[in-house]
């Protein structure tokens, strides 16, 4: 914030014997009460340095600073407070948003380097669960805050398309499937044969060997067990991409598991080569005590490879191929222990951009306080979840604005970007009530709250005299405190993007939308934004302003932003 910058110019001028300028950027808050200044410098810190007490040290200071940037210093007890000469400062951050549109906020950090970005990776024949919804959501908006700073993405859905529980899932086909069955309800159906092995199998262990058997031919190229693994996850792929498609969510790549298959040898290689492989058990592990972590297995006794062994493959083929400057992987705080492991190996192979593979964890989908679960009793599908969302939404919609034209297209919009934001305005790692009723209203924390406020700015300026915003001049103009709020708050946007990008923590954005609307809907309600007079322009010019950085922020996030709603 350049604001900001200025203040710990100022401050650092006269206290640079004992604070760097982070050290006071650090310090730096936004008071809680706006009329009492825009930023605030706590003296506490100093005052143990210096032996004093604060509020002396805050008076002292505020007595020689001045800067063109502030109109007024003050210390108000312990702290030292600024407030910003509003003309200036809103006339650069509205045009600047005005002249760079939807790329204000963009930036150059990225530039040549690439960032993976691995999430949902679902697994073929069972159901799409609501922690791989999370993966989804949390994965999109990190991709797209990458590419906003300036990063190349590489998305990329892991499919989980390999493993010795596609073995079982043969073996149950062969004895109990149905291919009629199958096509018409592809993942209830296989999902429905792969719980009858687990049952089955407590009765009768050999199937397990059955299983395994298939597994291993299946690895060894066999004809029959490949065909009918390809079925299995075409038929998933296909109700895995209605998902998509509702959600608007697009992927560079689906190498998932089985794309590895060719290039674990290697990687069992070299292992070996640096004495890195042991046996223990019959199987071939990695012993990982310095790390204080499991032994890693690579190799079971029959030969057969592993869900770690594909996934040191998988980070080794994308460093080779995409050479990535960070690798985020979205996925459940269950396989924290797995990634840990995978780190592990691959830094006593010696790569050190091991370090470079972020592990991005989340929470669980409760109802009502109880894991949610898209399997109860029956499939329930995701896509059903969110049929019954935008359904909903559409209900709500034609309720407020009956006289709406596109209505389906816009409840599509509506309901999808309730259940995305319903996900996304909380820490990742919190757990999230799912909740049709808390998602979709209007008012609240919602992305529906979101999108009606950006749709209501919108429609103020179709009703607008002047479009043509960007020459506003703010000479004549008092800068009121309701528009001096929204101004402030457009201006940290860029911050904000870093910032979530940095933490890898999308509710940062959410959360900055929230306030934003409610700073807008504030002056919406207390200012009369369409009178004739010399504010005019420059009214709407802060109205247009208002409508981008929602419209960016939503899409940052995977939500599209109606213009009517
Ligand atoms: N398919 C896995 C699951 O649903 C997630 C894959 C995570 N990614 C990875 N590279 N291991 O649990």
């Amino acid at each position: 914030m350049e604001l900001k910058n200025h203040f710990v110019h100022e401050l650092h001028q006269y206290l640079q014997e004992y604070m760097t300028k982070k050290d006071i950027e650090q310090l730096i808050e936004i008071p809680k009460k706006p009329e009492l200044g825009d930023l605030a410098f706590p003296c506490f810190t100093l005052a143990k340095i210096l032996k004093k007490s604060p509020a002396k040290i805050a008076e002292e200071i505020t007595f020689q600073i001045s800067n063109n940037y502030f109109s007024k210093v003050v210390a108000v007890g312990p702290y030292i407070n600024v407030f910003a000469e509003r003309k200036p400062f809103t006339s650069k951050v509205i045009h600047e948003i005005l002249n760079k549109n939807l790329s204000y906020g963009n930036d150059k950090i990225g530039h040549n380097k690439t960032i993976i970005v691995e999430f949902s990776s679902p697994n073929i024949a069972k159901p799409f669960s609501m922690g791989h919804l999370r993966s989804t959501v949390i994965g999109n908006a990190l991709g797209k805050l990458a590419q906003k700073l300036g990063y190349k993405t590489v998305k990329i859905n892991h499919l989980g398309d390999w493993g010795t529980q596609f073995g079982k899932l043969i073996t149950a086909y062969l004895l109990w499937g149905n291919e009629e069955k199958v096509k018409e309800n592809p993942i209830e159906e296989l999902f429905k044969l792969y719980t009858k092995f687990h049952h089955e199998s407590e009765t009768f262990p050999s199937l397990n060997e059955e299983g395994r058997k298939w597994f291993k031919k299946l690895e060894d190229g066999d004809i029959k067990a490949l065909e009918l693994w390809e079925w299995f996850k075409n038929e998933s792929l296909k109700e895995f991409k209605k998902i998509y498609s509702l959600l608007g969510i697009q992927f560079d790549s689906w190498a998932g598991e089985s794309f590895y298959t060719d290039k674990m040898e290697d990687v069992i290689q070299e292992l070996k080569d640096k004495g890195l492989l042991q046996t223990s058990d019959h199987a071939e592990v990695v012993f990982l005590e310095d790390y204080n972590l499991p032994p890693c297995l690579v190799k079971k006794s029959d030969g057969a490879t592993l869900y770690a062994t594909r996934d040191l493959a998988t980070a080794i083929y994308r460093k080779n191929t995409y050479n990535f400057t960070k690798a985020l992987y979205i996925v459940g705080h269950e396989q924290s222990v797995h990634f840990q492991q995978i780190k592990a190996v691959l830094n006593e192979m010696g790569h050190e951009w091991a370090q470079e593979i972020h592990h991005i964890p989340f929470g669980l989908y409760l109802q009502e306080g109880k894991k949610m679960s898209t399997r109860k009793g029956r499939v329930i599908l995701l896509e059903d979840v969110i049929e019954e969302v935008i359904q909903l939404a559409e209900e709500n919609i034609s309720e407020k604005n009956p006289e709406l034209q596109n209505k389906t297209e816009v409840a599509k919009m509506v309901g999808v970007g309730a259940v995305i934001f319903h996900d996304l305005k909380n820490f990742r790692m919190n757990n999230i009530e799912f909740s049709l009723k808390d998602m979709l209203t209007f008012e609240g924390d919602t992305g529906p709250y979101v999108q009606y406020t950006h749709a209501r700015a919108c429609s103020i300026l179709r009703k607008a005299p002047i479009h043509d915003t960007n020459k506003f001049t703010l000479e004549n103009l008092n800068i009121d405190d309701y528009s001096w709020e929204i101004v402030k708050q457009l201006h940290v946007f860029p911050e904000k993007i870093k910032q979530a990008f940095d933490r890898f923590d999308p509710s940062i954005i959410a959360k900055y939308l929230l306030t934003l609307a409610q700073h807008f809907n504030k002056f919406y309600g207390q200012v009369k934004i369409l009178e004739k007079n010399e504010g005019l322009v420059f009214r709407l010019a802060l109205v247009k302003a208002v409508t981008i950085i929602l419209k960016e922020g939503l899409n940052l996030l995977g939500i599209q932003a109606p213009e009517e709603m």
